[in-house]
């Protein structure tokens, strides 16, 4: 008999007893397999510490801990209006943020479908798409033409190396994202060059990480911000760290910068355990890495941000249809072979299947795979589902624990965004959850941490930051490397 979680929501419970004695041990085994134990937690935790201080070290390890040059919090009185534009997945969103001074903000927005050949286009093409895309939006939101240079801040969620606010230098591309010519370049230039070309009177004064984003948004409604989180088609993190404990930038800074002072740091933590360490790495999560454009890379992203959910859910599913001729009899597989089919949203939609026939699951797979399924098949296809979800979100708040321990913070507001935290059934559960196997909080006591949803990072977060940023060099101060 397989055993669901104590804490699984009552639709969930049911019976396998309809389900082959085979089919049951290879479930069994994939229990086993995708099974993330609180020591196991506790142990990559331990070794999460290591790696974000190795970042920072000289030397530099798997994690970046890219400074953002993001050296003040916010207030919540910051003011005045700012362009933001955030490249994302599938879409360029272009926002206009006016900063009401009092913790609050109005937005006006456009979001702009990506072309399906972009993850693969020319720089050039990417650049002038986001120019012509700015352009059209500040004809639309300033019709009579704007009397001054508008501030731009650019959310680029990519690993960049930055020596100061406004440059961004690719070190390289993930979550399936492969231009040629942008890695080893700064991308600010190449995006200002093409907002040139447009001739919309614009000036790109910082480059953002959508975790750096997270954490300056949330903390300008929100004192008790304490980290800004994504877990989404990437995975990542960003907090303040303090200037004197970040080795790498010692005796590299002008004198503005106290030792004292916050710096933002884009951890990049998608690249936790390159080295495989401590990761409890399936045979799918290797087959995962190993055909990716960029193997060895992102490890820790790999296993569970929502661009490879689907497709750990589809080789474990090939697996037991081809290889182990378990399920599926006599179906065409064609469609199960196309890598990558199934997108995050096709998990998240069978655990979410409310009826006791999983007929909603039935749905998904004529739908999206032309394959028929029996009811066992389903049971089984669901908790192979939960047991990827679950992992997913026990390991993603290993970076949050992690970052806490490092800081000393026992208490505060993890402001998450992302499809997989605000889409994904049961994330937020499970994700509370693996926190407490972690620190262990007594069971009468309220979770002194929490996870909370983020304000806008992309928008009002690039805002601030703009707006930090035009006040540092109003006082003179530095935004970068000293030179
Ligand atoms: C990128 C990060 C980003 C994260 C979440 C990762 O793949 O490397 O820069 O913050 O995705 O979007």
């Amino acid at each position: 008999m397989v055993h669901l979680g104590p804490k699984a929501p009552a639709h969930r419970k049911g019976t396998f007893t309809d389900v082959p004695d085979v089919l049951l041990a290879e479930l069994k085994s994939l229990e086993t397999q995708f099974t993330v134990s609180p020591d196991k937690l506790r142990e990559i935790v331990a070794h999460f510490i290591n790696e974000l201080e190795k970042g920072l070290s000289v030397a530099g390890g798997n994690i970046p801990m890219i400074p953002g040059w993001v050296m003040d919090c916010p207030t919540g009185k910051e003011k005045g209006d700012y362009l933001a534009i955030d490249l994302g997945g599938t879409n360029l969103r272009v926002v206009l943020v006016r900063l009401g001074g009092n913790r609050d903000f109005d937005t006006t927005q456009s979001k702009y479908p990506l072309p399906g050949y972009m993850r693969t286009a020319t720089s050039e093409q990417l650049w002038d798409f986001i120019a012509d895309c700015l352009k059209k939006f500040v004809e639309e939101v300033y019709p009579e033409g704007c009397d001054s240079e508008l501030p731009l801040g650019f959310t680029f969620s990519y690993p960049a190396s930055q020596n100061k606010i406004n440059e961004g230098v690719l070190q390289r591309w993930t979550k399936g994202w492969d231009i040629n010519d942008v890695e080893g370049h700064d991308v600010v230039p190449m995006l200002q060059k093409a907002i040139k070309k447009v001739g919309v009177p614009i000036d790109v004064v910082a480059l953002i990480n959508d975790t750096t984003g997270t954490l300056v948004a949330s903390m300008y409604t929100d004192p008790e911000t304490i980290m800004g989180l994504i877990f989404g088609t990437g995975v990542n993190g960003a907090y303040y760290e303090i200037v004197k404990d970040i080795p790498k930038l010692q005796g590299k800074l002008s004198d503005d910068i106290a030792p004292d002072s916050p710096m933002a740091i884009n951890c990049e933590y998608g690249a936790f355990d390159n080295e495989l360490v401590v990761l409890p790495r399936t045979k799918y999560d290797v087959q995962i890495d190993l055909e990716s454009p960029k193997p060895g890379q992102q490890s820790f992203e790999k296993m569970n941000s929502g661009y490879y959910l689907g497709e750990i859910l589809r080789l474990v599913l090939l697996e037991l249809a081809e290889e182990k001729q378990l399920i599926f009899k006599g179906q065409d597989l064609t469609k199960l072979h196309q890598a990558y089919i199934m997108d995050t949203s096709f998990p998240a939609r069978i655990e979410e299947d409310p009826f006791e026939n999983l007929s909603e699951v039935y749905d998904v797979f004529m739908e999206v795979l032309s394959i028929e399924t029996t009811v066992p098949e389903r049971k089984v296809i669901r908790r192979v589902c939960e047991l990827i979800g679950e992992r997913s979100a026990r390991l993603s708040v290993c970076g949050i624990a992690a970052i806490c321990k490092k800081r000393g913070y026992t208490k505060g507001h993890c402001a998450a965004d992302g499809s997989v935290y605000n889409k994904y059934p049961d994330f937020k559960v499970r994700a509370a959850k693996a926190l407490r196997d972690i620190f262990q909080w007594k069971d009468d006591e309220e979770d002194p941490i929490t996870i909370v949803a983020a304000e806008d990072g992309s928008g009002v977060g690039a805002a601030v930051i703009s707006a930090l940023t035009e006040k540092r060099l109003k006082q003179g101060k530095s935004v970068g490397l000293a030179v």
